[in-house]
């Protein structure tokens, strides 16, 4: 399969993200076990904000496959500190890289690497935009834990800001889910993501009652608040701890509904939660490395 960048969930077709999927089981097999598909590559990992499972898991993936690593977590320690524009750094990296991953607070500025790099590049998350690789492993969670994609899922919490949650909502609408989208007042998911879905005829509920949504629901994938976000502190200070799951909240959840979260969270999920059958947070967390690891192969051709 043809993949080159990662930049957009948008970019990729139904058929390329079940290929993923597909490789992505077959490196689950691999479990722990070296291979040597990467041997000799390096990747870039380009964080200008913070990460640790994203930047963890492509270089724990790299390390699996046989390559290794450079990059940095602190762009404070690089030349940006001296003024270099992202351009002259990714201009820079790819001589010394045969891939890219970058996290930056700036929508747009994957797709402005990937326009400057020969080699692939990565969107590890650019500001509110996207997280593709996130929703990929979001995606083979929820399958391998329900067994399908087309379910009933609730997307709660910061969907104004929430760059995981705007890219999961295209990547289901493809996949025939059924969505609700509940998020505290001035948190609503984006009407340009909404418009964008309905070329799927998604169908989708908006309402900011999470007890009277559980009972229908498969899946809930929660999110926090991100207070970082917020261009105003005060805004932030009014809707903080909105929502929250706990035992209580869970008492009319469906027997085999499941809770995930692309993680950290605040208090947005209670600790005793954790120890339930619906907590698969973690779980997604494990499901991230296959991804990855297909993910890498595929972009640099060691995989097809
Ligand atoms: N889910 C996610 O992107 O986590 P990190 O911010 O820790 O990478």
């Amino acid at each position: 399969m043809e993949l080159h960048d990662i930049i957009s969930i948008r970019d990729l077709s139904k058929s390329k993200i079940n290929h993923i999927l597909k490789v992505s089981e077959d490196m689950e097999k691999h479990g722990a076990r070296k291979n040597k598909y990467l041997d000799g590559k390096i990747l870039a990992t380009l964080f200008f904000e913070p990460s640790t499972r994203t930047r963890l898991s492509f270089e724990t993936a790299m390390g699996r496959m046989g390559g290794s690593s450079i990059g940095f977590s602190e762009s404070g320690t690089t030349s940006t500190s001296k003024g270099e524009s992202l351009k002259d750094t990714i201009r820079t990296v790819e001589s010394y890289a045969d891939a890219i991953v970058i996290r930056h607070p700036q929508e747009g500025s994957a797709r402005l690497a990937a326009n400057v790099a020969s080699v692939p590049v990565i969107n590890a998350g650019d500001g509110s935009n996207q997280h593709p690789t996130q929703t990929l492993l979001d995606l083979y969670t929820i399958k391998r834990e329900t067994g399908a994609l087309k379910k009933n899922i609730a997307l709660i919490g910061d969907l104004k800001y929430g760059r995981t949650a705007h890219s999961l909502a295209y990547a289901l609408s493809m996949f025939g889910a059924k969505m609700t989208f509940i998020s505290p007042k001035g948190l609503e998911m984006p009407e340009e993501v909404i418009t964008d879905l309905a070329k799927f005829n998604t169908k989708i509920e908006e309402t900011n009652d999470l007890e009277g949504s559980i009972p229908g629901l498969d899946v809930l994938y929660v999110t926090r608040i991100q207070k970082e976000r917020f261009p105003d502190p005060e805004e932030y200070e009014k809707v903080k701890g909105a929502y929250k799951i706990t035992l209580k909240t869970l008492e009319s959840a469906k027997k085999n509904s499941i809770i995930l979260h692309p993680l950290p969270r605040v208090d947005e999920i209670a600790p005793e939660v954790d120890a339930t059958k619906h907590a698969r947070y973690f779980k997604q967390v494990h499901y991230g490395l296959p991804v990855r690891m297909a993910l890498l192969g595929l972009v640099m051709g060691a995989l097809d």
